[in-house]
């Protein structure tokens, strides 16, 4: 018997960060900053990421590339990395996304590749609480609530054969 499904989620479009609550704008602030850190000879696309914590802190991780290509990390992995390192148990809320051209902040959001969905499926399925994601540029900011929505069917502790510890 074949059964068809769908997967489909909301998520909310501003025209501008002004229409962002201070806390959030702050954020997007913080990862449009942070960008500016990038590590990004071999692209030249500058990427700024800003989690910020239950206890209210921001963390921040910009990309830094590799001549080995695949060595390089994205901004997202990067501040998600930096957050769990140095601020263990203090759980990622919310995560902003820019990145930055020559002529200031891109004119569309940047949204997060393959594998930083996964890690941060991965974060809240750790901590058991949803991250929103604000992907933000000149002219569009996305905001999306639940970052696990970015990665449908998602492969996950469950699927291992071994409950892990
Ligand atoms: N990049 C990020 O840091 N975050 C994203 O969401 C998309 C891509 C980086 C990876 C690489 O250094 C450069 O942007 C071009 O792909």
């Amino acid at each position: 018997m074949i059964k068809t499904n769908n997967i489909s989620f909301t998520f909310k479009e501003f025209d501008t960060v002004e229409e962002l609550e201070s806390s959030d704008r702050e954020l997007v602030k913080s990862a449009s900053e942070a960008a500016l850190n990038a590590y990004a000879p071999y692209s030249g696309f500058r990427v700024g990421a800003a989690v910020r914590l239950a206890s209210g802190i921001i963390v921040t991780g910009s990309n830094v590339e590799n001549a080995a290509f695949p060595s390089g990390i994205c901004a997202e992995r990067n501040a998600l990395s930096n957050a769990s390192a140095n601020h263990p148990g203090n759980i990622p809320m919310v995560l902003a996304v820019a990145a930055i051209t020559e002529a200031g902040n891109s004119y569309e959001p940047v949204s997060p590749c393959g594998n930083c969905r996964q890690v941060i499926a991965e974060e809240e399925i750790r901590s058991g609480k949803s991250i929103r994601i604000i992907l933000s540029s000149k002219n569009k900011i996305q905001v999306i609530e639940q970052g696990g929505d970015l990665l449908p069917l998602q492969f996950s502790r469950n699927n291992l054969p071994v409950t892990p510890c």
